[in-house]
């Protein structure tokens, strides 16, 4: 069977509503929403009893891989709105290495970064451009710390709509250009991801773009939510003990937890859910701050610095969803600084032969640190998200050289 199949079969889908994830007011499906009027994000709600009678484990299990695969748990009604890349399922690769240094049972890192554009941000965007498509949306923006971005581009370069991104001036140079490259419209700020944002909010009346920014649509935190759903039949419908999520706005997080939710409440899981851990890095940790001081909402991180750009994210708007998922499921939210995290990296690297962005390493990095601290054990079973290529980062320099004209000392190699 090939993916196509799941691109081309018409399914039913269940979308009933939208409502505000704070205040719980209703919002009708199929039309054009950001924000909820109280200011916060919207969530999908769907007929779950629908999806139960429409489709059970069994027929998942003879698709091909993917996030289509999923579809009757995605709100894309008409399958000729489905804009692909190839979006595969990513593999679960086991730390062996790790796993025996530090006496562990069992540690899985999922690695997003073997998705269209090499991050996970392609879920969450092939999702939002698709919802564009059907909604008649012709041009878009959004602030991204790079990988969004590229998603962005990408995506909506092959639906045919315009779209103009913006992002902090330091943002990973390799970013920028394959942003430019796939079709978009790039201007570097100098500013941080959340005043990129205030642009494209600003310049939204003026220009009649459709604003994606993290949480500010409805979709792409459904598209994210496939992390969760393809983990769990992954697994073979055993969720795992702990999941670390490096966290900058949040929709992955968000995402997986209300994955699980659905999941358990259609009975394919449960009762017991995963523990979400939220990584943030002490540069920049509003959530972990927010979550110690017993808050549900984060004011901003004046200030925030870090080498890992995607969880340089001084606010979110959806702060309250985050710690809502890290509180219900048990977890916690921890912080780990620049040396942890390049150090994680290079030993995971030549440890593992698994060359982590800096995000995915924050995640091995506070997961060294719970277990020493004992808030998880040895034996829970850990799944690590990797959350695009490390290839995409800036890689160290490396100077040896070789002249082949000259004799070759080949015991000194
Ligand atoms: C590699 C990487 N990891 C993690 C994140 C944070 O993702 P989220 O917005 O789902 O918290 C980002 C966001 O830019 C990212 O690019």
């Amino acid at each position: 069977m090939s993916f196509d199949e799941n691109l081309t079969q018409a399914r039913p889908t269940f979308v009933t509503h939208l409502e505000c994830g704070l205040t719980g007011k209703i919002y009708p499906p199929d039309q054009v929403h950001n924000l909820s009027d109280a200011g916060r994000p919207l969530l999908v709600k769907y007929d779950l009893e629908g999806i139960q009678t429409a489709v059970t484990k069994t027929d998942l299990a003879r698709r091909p891989g993917g996030l289509w695969k999923y579809r009757e748990f995605l709100p894309v009604r008409r399958v000729e709105n489905v804009v692909s890349l190839g979006e595969v399922e990513t593999p679960l690769v086991r730390l062996n290495a790790l796993e025996n240094r530090l006496g562990a049972s069992r540690v899985l890192v999922k690695d997003e970064g073997r998705l269209p554009t090499g991050s996970f941000k392609a879920r969450g965007v092939v999702m939002a451009v698709s919802m564009a498509k059907e909604l008649g949306i012709h041009r878009v923006a959004m602030p991204t710390n790079g990988n969004a971005g590229a998603a962005l581009a990408a995506y909506a370069s092959r639906a045919g709509i315009r779209s103009t991104i913006f992002c902090p001036a330091d943002t990973p140079e390799v970013n920028v250009s394959e942003i430019e490259l796939q079709g978009a419209t790039i201007y570097r700020v100098n500013g941080l991801i959340d005043d990129c944002g205030k642009i494209v909010g600003e310049g939204k009346s003026k220009t009649g773009w459709f604003d994606v920014s993290t949480l500010k649509e409805p979709y792409r935190i459904e598209g994210k939510k496939t992390m969760g759903l393809e983990l769990a039949e992954q697994l073979g419908w055993e969720v795992p003990d702990v999941i670390f999520y490096p966290t900058g706005g949040g929709t992955g997080l968000i995402g997986m937890w209300k994955a699980f939710a659905e999941l358990l409440a259609i009975g394919w899981i449960g009762p017991k859910l995963p523990r979400m851990v939220a990584v943030q890095a002490s540069g920049c940790a509003p959530m972990v701050k927010a979550w110690e001081e017993g808050v549900e909402h984060a004011p901003r991180w004046e200030n925030a610095h870090t080498l890992a750009s995607g969880i340089r994210v001084p606010q979110a708007v959806g702060d309250f969803l985050i710690l809502r998922a890290v509180r219900e499921s048990q977890g916690f939210a921890i912080a780990v600084d620049d040396q942890a995290i390049t150090n994680a990296l290079n030993r995971t690297a030549v440890e593992d032969g698994f060359l982590l962005c800096p995000e995915g390493a924050a995640t091995v990095a506070a997961y060294e640190r719970s277990l020493a601290d004992g808030r998880v054990k040895k034996t829970d079973r850990v799944v690590l998200f990797n959350c695009a290529s490390g290839l995409k980062y800036p890689l160290p320099q490396v100077t040896r050289r070789l002249d082949r004209h000259s004799s070759i000392d080949y015991a000194a190699l």
